[in-house]
């Protein structure tokens, strides 16, 4: 006997979670809701304790993460909320720009349950999105495709690749609209988007949108002032991804141009935080804690500080992640 639940209504799931009075609890029940019917579909909950499902993945720049923690994405309630906004909003724009044509999406890192497809194609008909799906992780693709065959959405595939999309050459690039792309972790930490969009932004046509559209890397200084309860905090951008991608000239460098900050010599430096801003689309963003991609990180310091600067340099080699040092 056949004890699968049946195939949810991901159409009305996927409207819930876009409606815009949706509490936080609802949209707790409704993902957690989903997350059931996938791990049902896919025997794939992110939880279990099977090796290969723990391992991350070493891509030519940087790592992708293990199955299991990428099938927990989808449970990151806020960002997959923010997310799926954000790719049904550009959807919507790149019909409005491109009216009766099909909206091509290059979905790059779909983890075991793609949910940037199997949440998002429902909401659409055939005719008007078609996916093409890429994913280093051969298993992970496997747990993808069983899972769109299972929810009916296999007509709107246009291909599977598994493959690193930082080596990739994508087929037919200028056929895309839309660069779909969540490989991140907080503070641009080991995964891949910085250079998978240094490689894949130049195959692409020029006005491509890409979702997230930008991340960067913010640092507070801040100074608390002994005599009043007051502090002053000073924000710098030390990472803006675009910008550096933008300024590669030919080969991926080993790192981008280091950003210094100078310690204010008649201040104390009570407390400096680096915080990981994603610009998913237009003004769609995840700011500090909404999600596991935006915990903010305080760097421990010697106060008062014997030195005049603190310098940042986001590296691809040997290991992709900001590095800083005290000067
Ligand atoms: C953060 S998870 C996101 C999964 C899913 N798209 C979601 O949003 O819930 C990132 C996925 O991208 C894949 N990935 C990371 N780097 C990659 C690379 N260089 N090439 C292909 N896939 C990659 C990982 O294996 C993982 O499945």
């Amino acid at each position: 006997m056949n004890s699968l639940k049946p195939i949810p209504n991901l159409k009305k799931l996927s409207t819930q979670l876009l409606e815009e009075d949706l509490t936080h609890e609802d949209s707790i029940t409704i993902i957690n809701e989903i997350h059931g019917y996938f791990n049902e579909i896919t025997t794939i909950s992110g939880y279990d304790m099977e090796f290969k499902h723990l391992a991350a993945v070493p891509t030519a720049s940087g790592m992708a993460l293990s199955l299991n923690h990428a099938a927990q994405c989808l449970l990151d309630y806020k960002r997959t909320i923010k997310f799926l906004k954000g790719l049904v909003s550009a959807i919507k724009d790149a019909q409005k720009e491109k009216p009766n044509q099909t909206i091509q999406i290059f979905y790059a890192g779909c983890g075991p349950y793609a949910p940037f497809i199997t949440l998002v194609a429902p909401l659409f008909d055939i005719s008007e999105v078609q996916f093409s799906l890429l994913e280093i992780n051969k298993e992970s693709l496997d747990y993808a495709k069983k899972l769109i065959n299972e929810l009916s959405l296999t007509k709107y595939i246009k291909g599977y690749y598994q493959a690193d999309a930082v080596t990739f050459t994508i087929p037919d690039p200028n056929t895309f609209d839309i660069l779909y792309s969540e490989t991140l972790d907080a503070l641009l930490f080991r995964e891949s988007y910085v250079p998978i969009l240094a490689s894949m932004l130049p195959q692409l046509s020029p006005d491509i949108t890409v979702i997230p559209t930008n991340v960067l890397l913010k640092v507070d200084v801040i100074s608390n002032n002994t005599n009043d309860a007051s502090s002053d905090t000073k924000t710098y951008t030390i990472f803006d991804t675009r910008q550096a991608i933008g300024s590669i000239e030919t080969e991926l460098p080993q790192g981008f141009t280091a950003t210094d900050i100078l310690f204010e010599s008649n201040k104390s430096n009570d407390q400096i935080i680096i915080d990981t801003e994603v610009h998913i689309y237009e003004n769609l963003r995840l700011t500090r804690g909404e999600s596991s991609l935006t915990i903010p990180y305080e760097i421990p310091l010697e106060n008062p500080t014997s030195h005049k600067k603190i310098s940042f340099t986001y590296l691809l080699t040997p290991q992709v992640g900001l590095k800083y040092e005290f000067l």
